[in-house]
């Protein structure tokens, strides 16, 4: 199959490619700046240059590479995120979940390609109340915390736009916090920097429930719903959705770090915002089960447990 990925020097992007070309597939990788385009080629992709906030550049460049599928894998988050300006910081990727998804959606259309995949986010936007696990099956938060509501706004898009696209088969990819080697929870990465410096401190009852997946794990599921995945949301998780109270202290102790600090929810809503208390306490975590059913897909890491130490690069 020719696939067309956007976002292919990205974090799962390269990945993916690798994946995909090592399946036989013929695979176009967009890249913005050409400098990034060797590494690709080197490893038989065909590279295409352009920037997918220009809806007509974009929209030529898919319909001259006329794919059979097109992947939306594209993001612009910073590489330290302050919680408390979320939206301001995801500005960037909130254009590209909406405008550029839209584009590329059109151009699926026009291009008659068959198959159009997106990533999405799988933990803090699900709705805080209930159980601690979610399906895709779920509603999303129908009043998140003030700086989560364009970035939350802009997953509802992309999501919508999946489960409305009846003429060609349409997925959405929610993924868990990413770790591993390029991410923010690898050896090298920011969060890991901020637990090791005692910077990421567990607050009130850190009942917080996150879903984890490591990096590889999350670009095979993407391969193997290019190639077999209905239409529809997946939830791209490891099997132990985990409470913030379990896997910061862990993560902590993996590092050889010293214990997280703790701080009383009225002094961490100073210091990190509602936002940042409401990451820590409330949110949810998503259930695997479906895209291990539909996909044919496990994780070889089914716990961030050995993941965090076998798996962080
Ligand atoms: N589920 C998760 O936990 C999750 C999801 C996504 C990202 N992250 C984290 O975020 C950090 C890095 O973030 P990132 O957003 O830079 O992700 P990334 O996956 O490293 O890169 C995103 C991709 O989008 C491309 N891109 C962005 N804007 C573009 C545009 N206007 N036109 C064409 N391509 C464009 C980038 O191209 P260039 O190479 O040219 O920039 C890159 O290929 C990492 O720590 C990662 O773990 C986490």
């Amino acid at each position: 199959m020719k696939v067309f990925v956007a976002g292919a020097t990205g974090v799962i992007g390269r990945r993916l490619v690798a994946y995909l070309l090592g399946a036989g597939h013929d695979v176009v990788a967009l890249v913005r700046t050409p400098s990034k385009g060797p590494v690709l080629e080197k490893m038989g992709a065909r590279v295409v240059v352009g920037d997918a906030l220009k809806a007509k550049e974009l929209t030529e460049i898919i319909c001259t590479a006329e794919p059979e599928a097109i992947v939306h894998q594209l993001t612009a988050i910073p590489p330290v995120t302050n919680i408390k300006k979320l939206d301001e910081q995801f500005s960037l990727t909130n254009r590209l979940r909406t405008e550029a998804a839209d584009t590329m959606l059109a151009a699926a259309r026009r291009t008659g390609a068959r198959r159009f995949l997106v990533q999405s986010f799988c933990g803090w936007p699900f709705a805080r109340q209930g159980g601690p696990v979610k399906t895709e099956d779920d509603p999303l938060d129908g009043d998140p915390p003030a700086n989560f509501r364009k970035t939350l706004a802009a997953i509802q898009h992309l999501e919508d736009a999946v489960c409305g696209t009846k003429d060609l088969t349409a997925l959405a990819l929610r993924y868990g916090f990413f770790y591993g080697p390029g991410t923010s929870i690898a050896t090298d990465g920011s969060i890991v920097t901020m637990v090791r410096r005692r910077q990421f401190p567990l607050v009130g009852h850190a009942g917080g429930v996150w879903s984890f997946i490591h990096i590889d794990d999350a670009a095979r599921a993407t391969a193997a719903a290019i190639e077999r995945g209905a239409a529809g949301l997946y939830n791209i998780v490891d099997d132990e959705p985990a409470l913030v109270a379990l896997w910061l202290p862990y993560l902590a102790e993996v590092l050889g770090a010293p214990p997280p600090r703790r701080l009383p929810v009225w002094l961490a809503s100073w210091v990190i915002g509602q936002e940042g208390v409401t990451m820590m306490t409330e949110i949810r975590g998503g259930s695997n089960a479906k895209a291990k059913r539909e996909l044919a897909w496990e994780p070889a890491f089914a716990s961030w447990r050995r993941g965090f130490r076998e798996g962080l690069g």
